[in-house]
């Protein structure tokens, strides 16, 4: 406990002595003066404003002198901080006005800027190039058809001499449709609409169907239950194989440039007689296999890219679609477009393709 101090020495306590005080005072205002933000003014009321202030200390000492002594220290003390305090409201008004003004300033919004920066969307490369081989055709004088992707047996399978026990419906593991009397399949093939388009109009005919197709392969880098075929399908008089071998190596110009060219090895199709595989070549070596003295990337040195299948039609198809063998005679391609998709582009993996991320897809350019 403490009592007034009947000892006093005015001269002991000389934080109270008006010198000191002025030099409280005229401290702090300086800091005050000095702090450039609120930031800084918030380090200044703590060491020259607030309780622990040098002036603070001393008004607390106020009560230990003696009556005259602390009413003239109390009235210096008192005018001392009134001064800081004013001091430091006037400098915080000006802080914050500064401050809001800067703000305005550096978070201004330029109403005038482009407003329209939502992202385009993008059109699926598939769907472009798809169109892009189709009006290859067009430009042939072809017609574009199409078909259900839901399809009957019949004609994914019978119609095109695969019979319920021919050995060749193995060759595409197919998604059947519940419940099976209804003979329904996810087509394996585009091949279903030449059928179509033979059973519902009359030769000569000149069709290209591209289109979703289904087999239920593993999904990985290289292979995916859904993709994409484009079938093309030619029914006249007098139709050749050198009719075929023309149409391809045109549409392939008209895609990958001059010089593109295709190669024919003996394979079997059920729905073809003779038939074909197809292969281009690659639209980066030409056929060397070689590049930058190396192998060549696209095709792995091959010097070839498979490309599908192909043949002369077979005659039990177009009897079996109400087309006059005698008369007539056709061709018949089919090649998948991802495939096609993934040399032109350098796509290595198929997966790419079926995910959906626009940032896939934008690079290939927004084409209406
Ligand atoms: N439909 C065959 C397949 O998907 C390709 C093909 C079409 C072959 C037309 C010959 C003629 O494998």
């Amino acid at each position: 406990m403490s009592g007034p101090n009947t000892n006093y020495d005015p001269v002991q306590v000389s934080a109270l002595d008006e010198a000191s005080v002025f030099d409280m005072r005229d401290a702090a205002l300086a800091a005050i003066n000095a702090a450039i933000d609120l930031a800084g003014l918030k380090e200044v009321r703590s060491s020259h404003v607030g309780d622990r202030s040098p002036l603070a200390l001393a008004n607390r000492e106020i009560g230990a002198l003696p009556p005259q002594a602390r009413k003239d220290a109390g009235s210096r003390v008192g005018r001392a901080r009134a001064a800081v305090a004013q001091a430091f409201e006037a400098r915080q008004a000006v802080l914050e006005d500064e401050a809001q003004e800067r703000m305005l300033l550096e978070e201004r919004v330029d109403v005038t800027l482009p407003w329209d920066r939502h992202p385009m969307g993008a059109r699926h490369p598939i769907t472009m190039l798809s169109e892009k081989i189709a009006d290859v055709f067009v430009g042939m004088g072809w017609e574009i058809a199409e078909g259900p992707l839901v399809e009957a047996e019949w004609l994914n399978f019978d119609a095109l001499n695969l019979g319920p026990d021919h050995p060749a419906r193995t060759m595409q593991d197919t998604f059947w449709v519940d419940p099976p009397e209804d003979h329904l399949v996810l087509r394996t093939h585009t091949s279903p609409v030449q059928a179509r388009t033979m059973l519902t109009r009359k030769p000569p005919i000149y069709v290209a169907c591209p289109g979703r197709v289904f087999r239920t392969d593993e999904y990985d880098a290289t292979h995916s239950p859904v993709f994409h075929q484009v079938e093309g399908l030619v029914i006249d008089k007098g139709i050749s194989m050198a009719h075929l071998r023309g149409a391809l190596d045109h549409m392939l110009q008209a895609l990958f440039g001059e010089g593109m060219r295709t190669r024919f090895r003996p394979s079997y199709f059920p729905f073809t007689e003779p038939s074909a595989e197809m292969d281009m070549v690659c639209f980066i070596c030409h056929g060397s296999g070689q590049q930058d003295e190396g192998e060549c990337r696209t095709c792995r040195g091959e010097g070839w890219i498979e490309l599908g299948g192909c043949g002369i039609v077979n005659p039990r198809v177009l009897i079996a679609c109400g087309v006059d063998p005698e008369v007539y005679s056709g061709f018949a391609f089919g090649f998948g477009i991802d495939r096609l998709l993934m040399f032109r582009h350098g796509v290595a993996d198929m997966r790419d393709i079926f995910e959906g991320d626009i940032r896939f897809a934008t690079p290939f350019g927004v084409e209406l």
